[in-house]
């Protein structure tokens, strides 16, 4: 587990390796609000502001996509009210994203099912990805409604279908004609994914694209998480030697 960087025992931010993508598991808000004694919602809230300040980050040292994992499609379990919260918090945080990244000349894109969504939201989405579909910065893809194997699964159907009509044959399959069929098509796999709170698992996050992904770890709650502290995840990762299989 990583803990607070020491100074000046590493290379200045000129020096890093900037991954072209990178994706982080947004996590520990709740135990942030409980440290406060505030509802889980206030840790939500903090975590959605800070979201927006990490992204902007990101964009600004050169990370050409980033991957945001926001609501997976195991979080539906969570209490009722808790999920009806974060689905007001994310019309309110898509709203302020129109604005916000447009100016950044950010690309915003949605992984994960959107229909499981209120058609309110999901028309947010369309809007948001519309608006910025000519923007030529960052690509963020935000995970929502997002499981590596409902991912998989879609794409396994998907080209199940193509068969059926004919359009492919089941010998075409292979690892880049799969890749072809996840939301993530066309994009590189992530070099480095980060998770704050302390957790050391992926919990269903870009199960294939991650295969030869860095992990950085960090027992630090996401509200908390700074723009030092990703800073500390690229010169972690600058100091990895990634070898692929080979020696
Ligand atoms: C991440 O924070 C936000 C979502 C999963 C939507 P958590 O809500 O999981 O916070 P902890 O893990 O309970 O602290
Ligand atoms: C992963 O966090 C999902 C998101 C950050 C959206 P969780 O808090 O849901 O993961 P677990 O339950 O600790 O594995
Ligand atoms: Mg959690």
């Amino acid at each position: 587990m990583l803990f607070r960087k020491k100074k000046g025992t590493l290379p200045k931010t000129e020096e890093l390796k900037i991954p072209a993508h990178v994706g982080i598991i947004m996590d520990g808000n709740g135990r942030w609000a409980k440290q406060r004694r505030l509802p889980r919602s206030a840790g939500h809230k903090a975590g959605a502001n800070n979201f927006r300040t990490i992204t902007r980050y990101a964009s600004k040292v050169g990370v050409k996509y980033l991957t945001i994992y926001a609501f997976s499609t195991e979080n539906w379990s969570r209490p009722a009210e808790e999920v009806s919260g974060l689905m007001t918090l994310f019309k309110e945080y898509l709203e302020e994203a129109l604005r916000d990244f447009m100016e950044e000349n950010i690309r915003v894109r949605f992984i994960g099912d959107i229909s499981a969504f209120s058609p309110e939201l999901q028309a947010l989405i369309h809007e948001v990805e519309e608006a910025s579909a000519g923007k030529t910065g960052m690509v963020l893809n935000l995970a929502m409604n997002y499981g590596g194997r409902a991912e998989l699964v879609r794409a396994a159907r998907r080209f199940a279908e193509d068969v059926k009509a004919g359009e492919k044959a089941p010998a075409d399959l292979s690892e880049e004609e799969l890749s072809r069929y996840l939301y993530t098509a066309g994009q590189p796999d992530p070099d480095l994914i980060i998770r704050p709170s302390g957790e050391q698992r992926l919990s269903n996050f870009l199960l294939w694209q991650s295969a030869y992904a860095e992990f950085v770890y960090f027992d630090i709650l996401w509200p908390d998480f700074r723009p030092d502290d990703f800073d500390e995840a690229l010169r972690i990762y600058s100091h990895r030697q990634r070898r692929f299989g080979n020696v």
